[in-house]
C-alpha cells in the first residue's frame, strides 16, 4: 500500500527522499509528494502517477531544505488526483503530515472542524490529521500529535513535521509499521526497511501508540502518556546495498519467473542434510516439543499466499495426517475462531506487512495460540510479531503478481513438512529421502519449462483478445487453478475464474461456449481420469482447452485444443511446476494488452490496509 519516508540531516534531502520512494514505489503508486522544511518554511510538491514524474517536478524546481517527508500513495479514501497525494496540510499550510492506514471517524471530525473554521481541500481521511494538529499546535508538535491522536480511530503510520516546532520529525503509528533509521548526525524514517536499509542497520521498532520525536542528532520515543521510553536499539539482519535490478530482463515479473529454479536449489542446498535424508530448521523460535503437541493446524493468509497454503493442507494431510484448515487471514480475525491447545497457527506472506495476516496473528496470540509463520521479508511486521518465523529466501520480489514467492511458499511446506513428519515419527528416513530426491529435480524440470515456452506464447497470441477465461484443476493442482486466475486477472484484466474442475457443473458450466477459453490442469496423476471427464464435458459445449499435461501423454492431444508440457514429477510437487506455464501465460498475454505488468492498476504490493 501507501509508502513513507522520511529524512533529517545534512544530505540533499530531495534527493534521498525520492530514492526512498523509489524503492517503495512498488508499495502504491498512484500518486506521490514530499514535503521538506527549507529554513523553517514548509515547501512541498506532489504529483499523480509515477515517482519518475514527481522526480523530474523536482528537477525543474528542487525543495532542499534540513528535513522531509515523503509519500507514494495506494488510494483508500479520495480518488487518487493531486490534491489527494500526501502530504496533506492544514488550512495554514504550515504542517504536513503523511499517512499510511485509514481514520474511521474522520466524518465526524471533519464535520467538528469544518463547525469551527477549518476549511477541507482534499477527499481524504488523512486531512483531519492535519487539521487537528493545527488546532492543537502551540509550538510543541509533539504535545499537539499526541492531542490529535486521541481523537483518531482506525490504523495509522505517521509523519509529521511543522513550521512552528522546526527541526524535528514527530512520527506515531498504530497497526501499520513504522520504522527509525539511526544514523551519525542524521536519521531516517520509513514504514518499510527496504526504503533505508542501504543507509543504516541500526533501526528502532515504533511499537502501537509510541510517538517518536526524530532530531537530526536525538531520537525520543515516549508512550501514549507521554513517558520517555528506553527503547532497544536492533541491528538489522540484512542489508538491501542495491535498489532493485532487472538484470536484462524487460520486467520485473519475468525476471522472477526466471529466478524461480534458481530460488529452489539454493532453499535446497540451505535446508537439506548432506545426506539428503533430511532437514533443518534451525531457530524457527517454536520447538520439535511444541510441534509434537499440535493435532490441527490453522493457516491463515491472503491471496497468492492463502493459495499455498491449500497446497500445503493436502500435503500435509497426505504426509502428516495432520487436520490442517486453511482460511482468508480477512476472515479468520473477525470469525473468533476456536482455539484448543493443540491449535498451531500458521501465517504465509512474502511481504510480512499484510494487515488482515498481521491481524490474524495477533488474535491467535491473544488466544494464547502459538504462530510459525513463513515469511519472505525479514525483520517485517508479521516476522518479528510471530512465535517463530520460517523464512522463505525467495529475494525481494519486486513484481506486484507474485510468482517466486508462491513456489518458495510451496517448497518451504514440502520441506516443514519433511521436518514436523520426521519429528512425528510418520515420515521414515528413507520416505524423507525419496522426497528431498523428486524435490532435488525441481530446479532442473523447471529451467525445462522455462525453456520452451513455445506453445505458451502461441496460446496467448491466440486468446488474449478474450474476456473471460476458467481455469480448472484437482486435488494438488485445484489451488494451482486458482493461482493461475489470479494471475491472468492482476496483470491483464481479464476476467477469469478458478475453480475445482469437479465443482464446475454444479454452476461454472453455464459459461462455457465457442469463445471460453478453458485452462486445464492435467498432468497425469491420480485425478487425471477425472479430468479427462471434465475436459470432455468442455468438448461437448465447444469450449476450447488449453491444458498443462505431463510430457509424453499423447492421448490429450486427441482431446484439447492446445497442450502445455510440463515434465514428469511426484503428484505432490507437480503445483511446482504446473503453475509456471500459467504465470508465463499471464505476463505474456498482459503485455500483448499492453498492461503494466509489474505495477498494475489498483494492486500495490504490500497490503498494509485491511
Ligand atoms: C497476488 C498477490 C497477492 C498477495 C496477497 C498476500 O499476486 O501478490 O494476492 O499474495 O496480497 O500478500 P503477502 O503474501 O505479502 O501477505
Amino acid at each position: 500500500m501507501c509508502g513513507i519516508v522520511g529524512y533529517i540531516g545534512d544530505k540533499f534531502v530531495d534527493s534521498l527522499l525520492i530514492a526512498g520512494l523509489e524503492r517503495l514505489e512498488y508499495r502504491g503508486y498512484d500518486s506521490a509528494g514530499i514535503a521538506t522544511l527549507n529554513k523553517g518554511k514548509l515547501r512541498i510538491r506532489k504529483t499523480t502517477g509515477k515517482i519518475q514524474l514527481l522526480k523530474e517536478k523536482l528537477k525543474n524546481s528542487p525543495l532542499g531544505g534540513e528535513l522531509g517527508i515523503a509519500h507514494t500513495r495506494w488510494a483508500t479514501n479520495g480518488e487518487p488526483t493531486t490534491e489527494n497525494a500526501h502530504p496533506l496540510t492544514g488550512c495554514k499550510k504550515s504542517i504536513a503530515v503523511v499517512h499510511n492506514g485509514i481514520i474511521e471517524n474522520h466524518i465526524e471530525i471533519q464535520k467538528e472542524l469544518i463547525k469551527e473554521g477549518h476549511i477541507f481541500t482534499t477527499d481524504t481521511d488523512t486531512e483531519v490529521i492535519a487539521h487537528l494538529i493545527e488546532k492543537y499546535i502551540d509550538g510543541n508538535l509533539k504535545t499537539a500529535v499526541q492531542k490529535a491522536l486521541k481523537r483518531l480511530k482506525g490504523s495509522y503510520a505517521l509523519a509529521i513535521v511543522s513550521e512552528k516546532d522546526p527541526d524535528k520529525i514527530v512520527v506515531a503509528k498504530k497497526e501499520n509499521s513504522l520504522i527509525i533509521g539511526i544514523g551519525e548526525n542524521e536519521n531516517f524514517v520509513a514504514s518499510d526497511i527496504s526504503a533505508i536499509s542501504s543507509l543504516t542497520s541500526n533501526i528502532i521498532f515504533l511499537e502501537d501508540g509510541e510517538i517518536g520525536v526524530i532530531e537530526k542528532s536525538k531520537i525520543e520515543i515516549f508512550n501514549g502518556e507521554g513517558k520517555l521510553l528506553n527503547k532497544k536499539i536492533r541491528k538489522l539482519k540484512w542489508q538491501l546495498r542495491r535498489g532493485p535490478r532487472k538484470d536484462g530482463y524487460e520486467h520485473f515479473m519475468l525476471k522472477e519467473i526466471y529466478e524461480q529454479p534458481r530460488i529452489v536449489k539454493s532453499v535446497l542446498k540451505r535446508r537439506v542434510f548432506k545426506n539428503k535424508r533430511g532437514v533443518h530448521f534451525k531457530n524457527i523460535g517454536i520447538t520439535p516439543d511444541k510441534l509434537l503437541k499440535v493435532n490441527r493446524l490453522v493457516i491463515q493468509a491472503c491471496g497468492t499466499s492463502w493459495h499455498a497454503g491449500w497446497v500445503g493442507k493436502y500435503f500435509l494431510e497426505k504426509y502428516l495426517r495432520l487436520h490442517t484448515e486453511v482460511d482468508f487471514s480477512s476472515e479468520f480475525r473477525y470469525r473468533n475462531p476456536i482455539a484448543g491447545g493443540d491449535t498451531l497457527v500458521m501465517a504465509i506472506s512474502q511481504s510480512g506487512e499484510t494487515a488482515d495476516t498481521l491481524a490474524g496473528i495477533r488474535l491467535a496470540k491473544s488466544k494464547f495460540v502459538q504462530v510459525l509463520s513463513l515469511c519472505n521479508t525479514l525483520e517485517s511486521a508479521i516476522d518479528r510479531e510471530s512465535d517463530g518465523t520460517v523464512y522463505l529466501y525467495a529475494g525481494p520480489e519486486i513484481g506486484v503478481a507474485s510468482t517466486k514467492a508462491y513456489t518458495a511458499e510451496l517448497l518451504a511446506l514440502f520441506l516443514f513438512t519433511i521436518y514436523w513428519g520426521r519429528i512425528k515419527e510418520c515420515i521414515s528416513e528413507e520416505e524423507a529421502k525419496n522426497i528431498i530426491e523428486e524435490l532435488g529435480k525441481v530446479p532442473y524440470l523447471m529451467k525445462k519449462i522455462l525453456d520452451n515456452q513455445k506453445e505458451i506464447i502461441e496460446c496467448a497470441e491466440k486468446y488474449y483478445q478474450c474476456s473471460n477465461f476458467l481455469f480448472l484443476g484437482r486435488g494438488f493442482n485445484y489451488p494451482t487453478a486458482l493461482e493461475g486466475a489470479l494471475k491472468l486477472k492482476e496483470v491483464s484484466y481479464i476476467h477469469a475464474e478458478g475453480y475445482a474442475a469437479g465443482e464446475m457443473k454444479h454452476g461454472p458450466i453455464a459459461l462455457i461456449d465457442d469463445n471460453l477459453p478453458v485452462v486445464c490442469i492435467v498432468p497425469k496423476d491420480s485425478v487425471y481420469e477425472k479430468m479427462l471427464n471434465n475436459i470432455r464435458e468442455i468438448k461437448a459445449r465447444r469450449g476450447k482447452v488449453v491444458a498443462i499435461a505431463t510430457e509424453g501423454d499423447e492421448k490429450i492431444k486427441g482431446y484439447v485444443d492446445h497442450v502445455i508440457f510440463i515434465p514428469k514429477i511426484k503428484e505432490e510437487f507437480s503445483p511446482l511446476l504446473t503453475v509456471i506455464p500459467l504465470q508465463l501465460l499471464a505476463y505474456y498475454i498482459a503485455i500483448k494488452r499492453g498492461c503494466n505488468v509489474d505495477q498494475p492498476r489498483n494492486l500495490a504490493k504490500s497490503v498494509t490496509v485491511e
